[in-house]
């Protein structure tokens, strides 16, 4: 049988793209083998990387030891060149794209635009991008469904642990009362690193080292990067209407080390809790810092772990952890999307 083919295009090819890059190239020969599936890349674009677009699929090996050497991906050997992400969008022939760029809870852009205009032409959309989904959730998935292609973001909230399709169809017909959990990897870590006897500052340099804070890191430490994800909760889960902006905020910039190490002596652990919950038949959503005793389940989530608690009506509560941010873990979460668009569309 001739392998199927789907033609991915990646918009923004920073931490989080060159994760799914490895993480495809990991697990290419089980998609080979166990879907039939060939899953080509062939188009990147990125405004510090440069751009390639190769209708034959892209070497990805290549691509990723160009950018990690500091060269640009102009310099690859074949293919047109210099096409901007939307010159990408409307002119490359593809069928999934991929879009990665940094996020913005404010405008959403560039991700925003991105998104929209490769829907209107009629593609299918995996996102990472928190920025356009926690403000645009509705509208979005409106154009999608219009054009009959799919919307993907299960890495928005938790990188590659898979809670968005655990609420969304793995409790499918059940009632989400309340989701909470701590959905920020950065935050989380300096929180950890504090109690280890780190500074706020030194904890905060190395999560931007490995690859786990945004590009604008006070979108994690003021809770703006958890916010925008109980607002992806509150509406993509819990058909709410809210933005980043409507989501009461607490960051973690107020805490001192002081206070980390009392906590523990006390028996308790500080905590960055989101919560969203249903009220009133309205839904709503808080990020806080939070004192846990320690033996509550979220007192046992360290480092860069996220965990989420979901009280639904059939099952009471149901309770996942795993990585909440990293390049390879959230390129997982794009790799299990592209496969979901491939079972529903394509088989
Ligand atoms: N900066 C985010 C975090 C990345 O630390 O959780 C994953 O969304």
């Amino acid at each position: 049988m001739p392998m199927n083919v789907l033609r991915v295009a990646v918009i923004g090819f920073g931490v989080v793209g060159r994760g799914f890059a490895k993480a495809l190239l990991r697990r290419r020969r089980t998609l080979a083998e166990e879907f039939n599936l060939n899953l080509e890349v062939v188009a990147i674009s990125d405004l510090k990387w440069g751009s390639v677009y190769d209708e034959d699929g892209l070497d990805l090996e290549r691509c990723l030891s160009i950018v990690e050497s500091g060269g640009s991906l102009e310099d690859y050997p074949s293919g047109v060149k210099g096409l901007s992400s939307l010159e990408t969008i409307r002119e490359a022939e593809y069928d999934v794209m991929v879009e990665l760029t940094p996020t913005n809870v404010e405008t959403g852009e560039p991700g925003l635009t991105h998104i929209a205009e490769a829907l209107r032409m009629g593609r299918h959309v995996v996102t990472t991008n928190k920025g356009p989904i926690s403000l645009a959730y509705w509208d979005l998935t409106e154009m999608a469904e219009e054009r009959g292609v799919s919307l993907r973001f299960e890495g928005t909230v938790m990188s590659g642990t898979p809670v968005l399709s655990l609420l969304r169809e793995g409790l499918g017909g059940d009632l989400v009362e309340e989701v909470y959990g701590i959905l920020n990897g950065t935050n989380n870590f300096i929180l950890t690193q504090m109690e280890a006897g780190k500074s706020f500052e030194e904890a905060l340099r190395e999560a931007q080292r490995l690859g786990y804070a945004e590009a604008d890191p006070t979108m994690d430490v003021e809770g703006w990067d958890a916010a925008a994800k109980a607002a992806i909760i509150a509406n993509a889960v819990m058909g709410g209407r809210m933005k980043p902006q409507d989501v009461r905020r607490e960051g973690i910039t107020g805490v001192t080390s002081e206070e980390v190490v009392k906590a523990v002596r006390e028996g308790k652990r500080v905590k960055h809790v989101a919560r969203v919950w249903r009220e009133g038949g309205r839904v709503y959503a808080s990020v806080a810092v939070e004192k846990l005793p320690l033996s509550h389940p979220l007192s046992t989530v360290t480092g860069v772990k996220n965990a989420l608690v979901a009280r639904t009506e059939n099952l009471g509560e149901v309770f996942v952890t795993g990585p909440g941010a990293g390049g390879v873990e959230t390129g997982q979460a794009v790799l299990s999307d592209v496969l979901a668009i491939y079972r529903l569309h394509y088989r």
